[in-house]
C-alpha cells in the first residue's frame, strides 16, 4: 500500500518536472526579448559599443534601448556598454566582447584609429564589424556601415540658418563644427559649407569664425563660442551649430550676456533642441530616424551572429581602404513649424516632455 504510494507520488513528481521542463522551453521560444543571462546561453552574441553619454543624449536615451530592443527581438544576446568617451576603455570593451563570445561588434568608434584597431583585433578572431552611425576610416576590417546620409543632414543645417536669417544681407555667421575625430562632423560640414560658400562668396553672408569643438564637448563648445562672441564684438547674427548640444551651448553663452535671440542650428531633435525651438532660442534641429537605424544595424547584426548572409540592399562608401557595403536612412529637418510632424515616433520627443513646465506658454503660441 505504502509502495504504491510512493510510486504514484515519484509519477506525479516526474509528470510535474516535465511540464515545468516543457513550460521553461515554451518560454524560451517565445520571450525573446528576455535577455537574462541564464536562459540566453545558447543564443549568438551581439556586443554594441556606444561612444560616450555626452556629446549627444541619443546613445543612451534613444539608442541603447531602441538597439537593446531590436536585437532581442532578432533572437540574439545583446550586450550594450558605453566607453565614456575613452578610447582604450572601449578598446578593453571590445576585446572582453570577443572573449565573451560575440560574433559581431556594433561599433561607435571615438576615432578612425582606434576603430580601425578594434575593427582588425575583431576580424582577426573571425567576429564581424558593423560601423554604426560613425564609418571607420582606412580599415578593410569593417564589414558593413549604418547610418544616415550625413552631407544631407549638414545640407539642411546650412539651408536651415538661410531660411532662418532671411534677407539679412551681410549676416555675420559663426561655425561650431563637430569633433575633427568623427567622420560625420567632416560631412556635415562639407554639407552645410555647400550651401554656405557661395554666400560667403557672394558677401551675403560674412564668416566671422570657424571652429571644431574637440569630442563634441559640449563644455568646450560653450568656452570655444564665448571666445568668438568676445573677439567678433558681439557681432554675430547666426550660429552653424552641428547638434543640438554645441547649439545649445552657444545660446547658453548669449543668454549670459544678455544679447537677443539669433539664428541657431542644431541636429539630433533632442528634448531640449526642440524646447530651444519652441522657446524662439533655436532656429532649426535635424530628425534623425534613429528607429530605423537601429533596426537596420539589429538585422544586420542578427544575420551575421546567425552566420547568414544578410539580405539588405546597401550602397558602396568608400572607407579609404574598400568599398564598405552601407545603409544610409534619411534625415529631415525639424522647425518651429513642423515640430508636431514626427509625435508618437519612439525616437522623438512627446508632446507632453516638450511642453512641460515653464515651455507650455510657448507650446501654447504654436499651437502644438
Ligand atoms: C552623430 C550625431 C551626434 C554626434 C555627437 C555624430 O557622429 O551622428 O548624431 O550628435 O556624433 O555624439
Amino acid at each position: 500500500m505504502s509502495k504504491r504510494r510512493s510510486l504514484w507520488a515519484l509519477a506525479a513528481a516526474a509528470v510535474l518536472a516535465m511540464s515545468v521542463l516543457a513550460a521553461c522551453g515554451d518560454d524560451d521560444n517565445s520571450s525573446s526579448s528576455d535577455s537574462g543571462g541564464g536562459g540566453g546561453g545558447d543564443k549568438p552574441k551581439v556586443a554594441v559599443l556606444l561612444p560616450d553619454s555626452k556629446s549627444s543624449v541619443r546613445w543612451e536615451t534613444v539608442d541603447r534601448p531602441l538597439l537593446q530592443k531590436a536585437l532581442e527581438t532578432g533572437g540574439v544576446d545583446a550586450t550594450i556598454t558605453n566607453a565614456e568617451g575613452d578610447k582604450s576603455t572601449q578598446q578593453q570593451q571590445a576585446e572582453q566582447a570577443i572573449t565573451n563570445g560575440a560574433k559581431v561588434i556594433l561599433l561607435v568608434n571615438l576615432d578612425s584609429g582606434s576603430g580601425a584597431a578594434i575593427a582588425a583585433n575583431a576580424k582577426s578572431q573571425g567576429v564581424k564589424v558593423i560601423d554604426y552611425d560613425r564609418l571607420t576610416l582606412d580599415t578593410d576590417a569593417n564589414d558593413y556601415y549604418v547610418s544616415f546620409d550625413n552631407t544631407q543632414v549638414g545640407k539642411l543645417q546650412g539651408q536651415g540658418l538661410v531660411d532662418c536669417l532671411g534677407d539679412k544681407k551681410g549676416a555675420r555667421i559663426a561655425e561650431l563644427n563637430g569633433s575633427p575625430t568623427d567622420n560625420n562632423a567632416t560631412l556635415f560640414k562639407n554639407g552645410y559649407d555647400s550651401v554656405l560658400k557661395p554666400k560667403y562668396a557672394s558677401g551675403d553672408f560674412v564668416k566671422v569664425d570657424d571652429q571644431s569643438v574637440p569630442d563634441w564637448d559640449n563644455q568646450k563648445a560653450l568656452t570655444i563660442f564665448e571666445q568668438m562672441l568676445q573677439k567678433s564684438s558681439n557681432k554675430i547674427d547666426g550660429v552653424l551649430a552641428a547638434n543640438d548640444g554645441l547649439g545649445n551651448a552657444a545660446i547658453s553663452a548669449l543668454k549670459q550676456r544678455k544679447l537677443p535671440q539669433i539664428p541657431v542650428t542644431g541636429q539630433d531633435a533632442t528634448l531640449e533642441g526642440i524646447q530651444n525651438i519652441v522657446n524662439g532660442d533655436q532656429c532649426m534641429t535635424v530628425y534623425k530616424a534613429i528607429q530605423k537605424e537601429a533596426d537596420a544595424a539589429a538585422g544586420l547584426a542578427v544575420s551575421l551572429a546567425k552566420g547568414e548572409t544578410p539580405s539588405v540592399d546597401t550602397v558602396p562608401i568608400d572607407n579609404g581602404t574598400h568599398k564598405v557595403p552601407s545603409v544610409l536612412e534619411t534625415p529631415v529637418a525639424v522647425t518651429k513649424d513642423n515640430i508636431d510632424q514626427y509625435f508618437g515616433n519612439p525616437d522623438y520627443p512627446t508632446k507632453e516632455d516638450i511642453c512641460a513646465g515653464k515651455v507650455a506658454a510657448n507650446c501654447d503660441k504654436l499651437g502644438l
